[in-house]
């Protein structure tokens, strides 16, 4: 059942090209430049017209809400708000009829995310829901949904569902970008013809990485803290970095955007700690680099996820690993993939419970 993998999170690892793939068929029609989603093409006006989206999830749900909110207003130019769905239900928030409120969640089970849900539909919101399982308590709840179909997800760590999540979310501002009148034809294409390419780009990065990334686990399993440092888009991605580690390796990690560092998280560097930087060519490039060379000159060992071809990073870092290039808001789609890797190699190597690690559960059903 695991296909031949030794564990789950390893399969759900390598099935993303393929997820992502099962994502977008039949609702992505790259050559007429349409995308067809039910549950938004029904509600278009409604969701076009938010005065702003509200986005609840936890954990790693939350994260994609998070890049969400990137695509959203830099595409559709609609407000996002984040929210822990945790603190969302029990802060009595300022939410009406004319709020849109996404609910992401891989099990839609989640507790929090189901009270939030509810509380939103009181006050008059429409609620859309992002799930994974089909006919879930959160998917039945909701006004509208679009599923993730990324298949059952069984490692603890969630994976697919994560880049399966930010490609639904994608096609969802797309859709809405282009019923606003906030993205041009040609754009809109260009997105979904380089939408069409990150399964076989994600599929290049597990061929080309993987026995890279062993080597850097090896070497960095025994530190007991380690940063992720990410910018735009990517700094959602340096979160889950963060969150992928700390929940199968039991090390302690945090993630940070870049330019955080100098008000704090730089004490904390010395030729112990490994920071994994995420440096892609597109988006504050430079700024990402300062911050390189600031964490260099403190001796803290670096780990940076870099765009095929690379030069400036490779001479600074003490590890690159390449990704393909592809349009900014994309990326994420890409960076996350070295940072699963890695966490899992990791915990493999210190001989921890990959699939079901300590304390914690596949559906969070009570708060
Ligand atoms: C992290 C993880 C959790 C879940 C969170 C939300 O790898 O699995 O943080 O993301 O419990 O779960 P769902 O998406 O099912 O609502």
């Amino acid at each position: 059942e695991k296909g031949g993998y030794e564990h789950f999170m390893l399969k759900e690892i390598y099935e993303q090209p393929n997820a992502i793939t099962d994502t977008y068929r039949g609702r992505m029609l790259v050559n007429e430049g349409i995308i067809r989603m039910a549950g938004v093409d029904d509600n278009i006006e409604r969701i076009s017209k938010a005065k702003r989206i509200l986005i609840v999830a936890c954990g790693t749900s939350w994260h994609a809400g998070l890049v969400a909110e990137y695509i959203f207003e830099d595409l559709a130019r609609i407000p996002v708000e984040v929210e822990y769905a945790s603190e969302f239900r029990y802060r009595n928030p300022v939410i009406n009829e004319n709020d849109v409120v996404i609910a992401i969640s891989q099990s839609g089970e989640t507790a929090d995310t189901m009270a939030a849900i509810k509380l939103a539909k009181e006050k008059g919101a429409f609620v859309f829901g992002v799930c994974n399982v089909v006919g879930s308590s959160i998917s039945r709840e909701t006004h509208a949904g679009a599923y993730t179909h990324a298949g059952p997800e069984i490692g603890v760590a969630s994976t697919k569902a994560f880049t399966t999540q930010i490609t639904v979310l994608t096609l969802m501002a797309l859709k809405l970008a282009k019923h606003r009148g906030t993205i041009s034809d040609t754009d809109f294409r260009h997105h979904l013809q380089q939408l069409e390419a990150i399964p076989a780009k994600i599929a290049k990065v597990l061929e080309t990485t993987n026995e890279h990334i062993k080597d850097i686990a090896f070497k960095y399993k025994e530190a007991t803290n380690c940063l992720y440092l990410g910018r735009g888009y990517n700094f959602p991605v340096a979160l889950e970095g963060a969150l992928k580690l700390k929940e199968i390796s039991y090390i302690h990690a945090e993630g940070y955007p870049a330019a955080e560092m100098k008000h704090g998280p730089i004490a904390l560097i010395d030729e112990q700690m490994p920071v994994v930087v995420i440096a892609t060519k597109m988006g504050h490039y430079d700024k990402v680099v300062s911050n390189i060379q600031e964490i260099k000159s403190r001796k803290g060992k670096i780990i940076g996820i870099v765009t095929e071809g690379d030069e400036e990073v490779r001479d600074i870092a003490d590890y690159v690993i390449e990704i393909p290039d592809t349009i900014e808001s994309l990326t994420p789609l890409l960076t996350t993939i070295p940072m699963q890797l890695l966490s899992y190699h990791i915990a493999v190597m210190l001989g921890k419970n990959v699939d079901q690690p300590r304390n914690l559960a596949k559906s969070v059903t009570v708060e």
